[in-house]
């Protein structure tokens, strides 16, 4: 194996979903550009150009926990889950929200879907590789439109992840994977 391949692979295995950061250490602007960058260089069907971008950070944060939190309440959530989503998006720094704009047919909005999928992880590994820690996590159903709105993204754009990034403070485990299965035909 060549030195490239064994760099990129143990990026690939080092990337973690983590939470463990320093709160109070800011990202700079320009760093979450660079990763919002790269992971427009994911394969896009159509070539839509479906990814969406917003960098909330300071005191962005309680809004948009507000705002999470009231469309949770609006929809009827227990009273713990909205308590939770007004002070879950302080836990880092900085918090990138990523959609995913709606096709013309339901076909385009779901591969529109999977171009953000594979950008976001080329923006994890990416945030890897310049030592910040990240954690991906779902935008709850409910709370779907009020963050669209709030992010300044059109009505329809699905948002597919919450991205905490953070400077790491330690490193959890990893998660062992199943052992790997592939069906060679032919
Ligand atoms: C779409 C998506 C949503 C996720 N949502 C959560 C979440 O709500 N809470 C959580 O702890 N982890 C969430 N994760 C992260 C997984 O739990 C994590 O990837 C898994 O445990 C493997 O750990 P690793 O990423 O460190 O390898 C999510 C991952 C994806 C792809």
């Amino acid at each position: 194996m060549s030195e490239n391949h064994s760099e990129f692979d143990r990026l690939v295995k080092a990337r973690r979903t983590s939470l463990l950061v320093d709160k109070s250490r800011a990202v700079p602007d320009s760093l979450i550009e660079e990763i919002c960058d790269l992971a427009m260089w994911a394969p896009n069907h159509k070539r839509t150009w479906p990814w969406r971008f917003a960098h909330v950070k300071g005191e962005g944060r309680a809004a948009y926990g507000n705002t999470v939190a009231d469309a949770l309440a609006t929809a009827g959530k227990d009273e713990d889950a909205v308590a939770k989503a007004r002070t879950k998006f302080l836990r880092s720094p900085s918090l990138i929200v990523v959609g995913s704009a709606q096709g013309e047919d339901q076909l385009r909005t779901d591969e529109n879907r999977d171009a953000v999928a594979a950008g976001i992880q080329t923006l994890l590994l990416a945030a890897t590789a310049r030592g910040l820690a990240t954690y991906w996590g779902s935008c709850p159903p409910p709370a779907q439109k009020a963050v669209a709105d709030f992010c300044g993204f059109d009505r329809g754009t699905a948002i597919i992840g919450h991205i905490y990034v953070g400077w790491p403070t330690g490193a959890p485990e990893a998660p062992a994977r199943p052992e790997l299965r592939v069906n060679h035909i032919g």
